[in-house]
């Protein structure tokens, strides 16, 4: 499938991209340096309450100016994103829509799955549509993301696999394994990569990215069998999986749908089997501004869930639902060899559990 834009729309995608450069690389520094001299001036305040660090920070031209763009561009970024696309939709709808040859990756959809309300009444990260109501959801998506990320994770979007593996035990080889929201699903080639002779399993709740996910797959030559599922309540009969994993999916979801969610991984996998949970770091292993200023996703784009998750505490969700021996493991881009972010570095954590 050719998403390639035309060089209309990709003109004004990079200059998304430049101001949301503009706002990571050059104004977060400097708003840094204001916090530096704030945190000296006041130490006697817990510059991790949000409240005080909002009547700080939040007043500040530069800081507003940093949000401001961040907002903007993100809104302009979709939009653009669905304009390119709009001419070829239904030549790629059409694509989305046929089948593959019997012996390649699979698509079992469920049209009656009940989709829960924080799914579907959710703009996540401000795509309009959520991630399922648009047939073109998969496409918007993966380039959205692109420039959303600007292009860090290049074009294949590999750095959170990479990360993810990082995160396994050495010398662990699954024989079968299963991503959970694996989504549009490229992000999955590093683990078919690494276990090549393993039979490979995603599912996700949003019919319209699983379609997207099938048809790159064939494009790929990717063997994934790809399901539609809500991952609090899998059709995967007990003990089936070696490796059960998710990258940026429990972010997504409330507490309560991760307290289904982790229990449903438990009970797919087999005895020994490891969960991983790949996502940014829990704000308390971040400094206090950054926490702060990645906190603003919650309120401001489409992130509902964000602040629940990064304070929730995973290692106590893992152990009650059964999983021991639960680690966290940080992988930076600079072990990734990728280039960081404005704080010269970008991490995630993956929490790793193994079924007893
Ligand atoms: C941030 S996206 C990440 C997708 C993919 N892992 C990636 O990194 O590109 C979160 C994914 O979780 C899926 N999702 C959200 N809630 C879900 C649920 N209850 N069950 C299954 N999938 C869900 C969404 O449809 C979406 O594809």
């Amino acid at each position: 499938m050719d998403l390639t834009l035309s060089r209309y729309h990709q003109a004004r995608l990079d200059l998304v991209s430049g101001l949301k450069a503009l706002a990571g690389y050059r104004l977060s520094p400097q708003i840094r340096e204001k916090y530096a001299t704030l945190a000296q001036e006041a130490p006697e305040h817990d510059v991790r309450d949000r409240a005080w660090m909002a009547g700080r920070i939040g007043p500040d031209p530069l800081y507003q100016a940093s949000r401001g763009l961040q907002r903007i561009t993100q809104e302009l970024m979709w939009r653009e994103v669905a304009r390119g696309l709009e001419p070829r939709r239904a030549a790629l709808e059409a694509e989305l829509e046929s089948p593959g040859p019997a012996d390649a990756a699979t698509l079992t959809l469920d049209d009656a799955l009940e989709i829960p309300a924080y799914f579907a009444e959710t703009e996540f990260h401000l795509q309009p549509g959520g991630l399922w109501r648009d047939k073109l959801t998969g496409p918007i998506y993966e380039i959205g993301v692109q420039h959303f990320n600007l292009h860090r994770f290049g074009k294949s979007g590999a750095e959170m696999g990479l990360a993810l593996l990082q995160g396994l035990p050495e010398g662990f080889a699954p024989k079968r394994f299963l991503e959970l929201g694996c989504g549009p699903g490229y992000k999955m080639y590093p683990i078919l990569d690494a276990f090549p002779d393993a039979e490979a399993h995603g599912s996700d709740i949003s019919a319209a990215l699983l379609r997207y996910a099938y048809r790159r797959a064939l494009d790929h030559g990717r063997k994934v069998h790809y399901a539609q599922m809500n991952a609090e309540k899998l059709t995967y009969a007990d003990n089936q999986f070696d490796l059960v994993y998710d990258m940026i999916l429990l972010h997504e979801v409330p507490v309560s749908a991760t307290r289904n969610i982790l229990p449903e991984a438990f009970r797919v996998l087999r005895s020994g089997g490891i969960y991983a949970d790949l996502d940014l770091p829990a704000y308390r292993d971040l400094d206090p501004l950054t926490a702060f200023m990645m906190d603003w996703d919650t309120d401001n784009n489409g992130e509902p869930f964000w602040r629940d998750y990064h304070e929730l505490d995973m290692k106590q969700e893992m152990q009650k639902a059964g999983f021991v021996d639960v680690e966290f493991r940080s992988v930076t881009s600079e072990a990734l060899k990728k280039q960081g972010n404005y704080q010269g570095k970008w991490s995630y954590r993956v929490v790793v559990g193994r079924k007893p």
